[in-house]
């Protein structure tokens, strides 16, 4: 047996992936716990969801201190007393300093709305379009101090159909996003997974490719089951 995930989750905007992960805990698919929930915006509504879930919401306004550094000392201290076995980036929309990433070296992991090492940054869903790709997705990784640039655990893969525009990808995008994080959730939930010297180890082999999202939301290769 271990024990829950602990799970903190820093996010800057709505809170839909945050969502995801409680509609997981709640429905009992995914063995966690969410311990905190971090914004650098005051108002986000990912803040308000973590409210509304009785769960520690916590903004940290970079204008408040002088610099990066200052900033994400005090984001990770107040993260940190939360005693998370992972942290989740969910719609953060900034990038993390090398000091902050090495101080947490395989603990932190983040969601990127394409099919990793395509597309970084911003608006990736009009950088698929006008790539004139004819898949898209999204990718769970590893963060390293490299702009979406770590280790990529697992992808789910869509469609890029003929008359897209950015918005109706998105919105593909962001349903498989939900599924993609909640199974890779489950593999840390249950101590399979672990990043060694840049590689990604499940139950202690390396991974090769990332792992796919299948229709039924499992990840591929299969892998023995959690339970
Ligand atoms: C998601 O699409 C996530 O992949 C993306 O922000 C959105 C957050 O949505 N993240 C990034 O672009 C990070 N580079 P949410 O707030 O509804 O979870």
């Amino acid at each position: 047996m271990t024990s829950p995930l602990r799970i903190a989750v820093l996010a800057s905007g709505r809170g839909t992936n945050l969502q995801a992960i409680l509609d997981a805990i709640a429905a009992g698919a995914l063995d966690a716990q969410v311990v905190g929930v971090f914004s650098d915006r005051r108002r986000a509504p990912v803040l308000e969801r973590a409210e509304r879930a009785g769960i520690r919401a916590v903004s940290v306004q970079p204008k408040l201190f002088p610099d990066r550094q200052a900033y994400e000392t005090e984001l990770f201290s107040r993260i940190n007393a939360t005693r998370p076995d992972l942290i989740v980036c969910a719609g953060y929309m900034r990038l993390l300093g090398a000091e902050a990433v090495d101080a947490h070296a395989g603990r932190i992991i983040n969601i990127h709305p394409s099919l990793l090492p395509a597309h970084k940054g911003l608006h990736t869903h009009q950088q698929a379009l006008e790539a004139g790709a004819c898949e898209h997705g999204a990718s769970v990784h590893y963060v390293t101090a490299e702009l979406d640039g770590g280790p990529v655990i697992a992808q789910a893969c869509v469609p890029v159909l003929p008359d897209d525009d950015a918005e109706t990808l998105a919105a593909r995008v962001l349903q498989r996003e939900h599924p993609l994080l909640v199974a890779t959730l489950r593999l840390f939930a249950a101590r399979r997974i672990q990043l060694h010297d840049a590689a990604i180890l499940i139950d202690g082999h390396p991974l090769d490719v990332p792992m796919k999202l299948d229709s039924d939301n499992n990840l591929h290769p299969p892998l023995l089951t959690t339970t």
